[in-house]
């Protein structure tokens, strides 16, 4: 077992990643020093495969739970959900030292933990992600919230958790798609800060796709230890450290609002959003176009979508919701162009020709 430690405005929490890590919950917890009782926050399609280990090693540690089921997909992540779970939680006297446990994916986590920060001003949270999005990112830093019918994450708190547990065998029952999808992200950690990350991935991808055991300690391992150190610096997103894991996040946004979170997953639209931001940097003279050919022939080969063909997205659509992104945040139009493998820059102020020229080479169309 591996362990990352993160340090938060609550104190620092341990990041645990290894395989079988799920049938030792009960161990953990009790180890981190967390009493009482445990509310599992789950989804179906994770509990069905997972929820037992956890609660096999609960009633080994003699914890009592109870398991609370969220509804599934991404609207799981609605005001609707959210109350439900705190009634859920006074309806079985959860008290201040007691525990919200999320177990499944990034959708889980963002609620159970928004839950964990509301409930009675705060109650211990634990942050199992079973999804590879959710233990090299979403797991990590603290951001929790919920959707509202205006738009993605509209609230929430930070709240880091008292402890992550990220096993590697629950990403065994996977779907295909989301898998691949979420390496996407984990291609970023290399491109953005840890060029050996990125030199794996080349020379691995048969064995990642594969899911070799061993390979993906490694890769979450890495990812979680980036993200760890970069939200150890910069909690909040203040000092903009922060801001560099947005690398292909202001296109990839843009392509999910055009296309109302329908066709693209999250990390697809990161792959492409990731091959614009280069191309982007290459035509900036920022950086050489073997790199970006690099970073676009990895993401190839891991079966990630690299360009909008076959999406009829149009440029103007795209533009448009870039601008009203900008809007919502109330700050300039952002971008994190990498300079070269591991060292990015973020610059504002790009002019609208250039970025509309990156968008139409890239399959926008006219
Ligand atoms: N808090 C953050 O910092 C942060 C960062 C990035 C993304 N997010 C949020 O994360 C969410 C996306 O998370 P996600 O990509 O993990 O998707 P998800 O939580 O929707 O999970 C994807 C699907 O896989 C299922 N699933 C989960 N684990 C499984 C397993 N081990 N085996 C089989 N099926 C499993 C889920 O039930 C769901 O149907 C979004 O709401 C996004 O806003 C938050
Ligand atoms: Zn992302």
């Amino acid at each position: 077992m591996n362990t990352v430690w993160v340090r938060s405005s609550r104190g620092r929490y341990p990041i645990f990643v290894g395989h079988g890590l799920l049938a030792k919950s009960g161990v953990l917890l009790t180890a981190s020093g967390l009493k009482g009782k445990v509310m599992i926050v789950t989804q179906k399609p994770v509990a069905r495969f997972h929820l037992a280990a956890v609660l096999k090693s609960f009633r080994r540690k003699g914890i009592r739970s109870q398991i609370h089921f969220l509804s599934e997909g991404e609207k799981a992540k609605s005001e609707k959900e959210l109350f439900r779970l705190l009634h859920a939680l006074v309806k079985y006297s959860f008290e201040r030292h007691d525990t919200v446990f999320a177990l499944g994916g990034g959708v889980v986590g963002d609620l159970a933990g928004f839950a964990a920060a509301a409930y009675l001003r705060g109650i211990s949270f634990v942050n199992a992600g079973t999804t590879l999005l959710a233990q090299v990112d979403s797991s990590i830093g603290g951001k929790t919230g919920i959707n509202l019918r205006e738009g993605k994450n509209l609230v929430g708190a930070f709240y880091p958790p008292n402890l992550v547990i990220s096993d590697i065998g629950s990403l065994s029952t996977l779907p295909d798609r989301e898998f691949r999808a979420s390496l996407a992200e984990a291609v970023k950690y290399g491109i953005i800060r840890v060029p050996q990350l990125f030199d794996m991935f080349e020379k691995k991808s048969g064995s990642i796709l594969a899911r070799n055991r061993k390979l993906l300690t490694l890769l979450v391992t890495a990812c979680a230890r980036i993200k760890a150190r970069v939200v150890s610096r910069d909690e909040r997103e203040i000092k903009g450290e922060r801001m560099i894991l947005n690398y292909g996040h202001t296109f990839a946004h843009a392509f999910e609002q055009a296309l109302r979170y329908k066709t693209l997953l999250h990390g697809e639209a990161v792959a492409i959003g990731m091959v614009c931001a280069a191309e982007l940097a290459v035509l900036l003279g920022l950086l050489s176009p073997l790199e970006a050919q690099r970073q676009r022939q990895l993401l190839e080969r891991l079966h990630l979508p690299v360009s909008l063909r076959g999406f009829h997205l149009r440029v103007r659509d795209v533009l448009f919701a870039m601008m009203r992104d900008k809007k919502k945040r109330g700050g300039a139009l952002r971008f994190v162009l990498p300079v070269r493998m591991g060292r990015v820059v973020i610059r504002e102020a790009i002019p609208i020709p250039l970025i509309r020229r990156v968008i139409f080479s890239a399959g926008g169309r006219s």
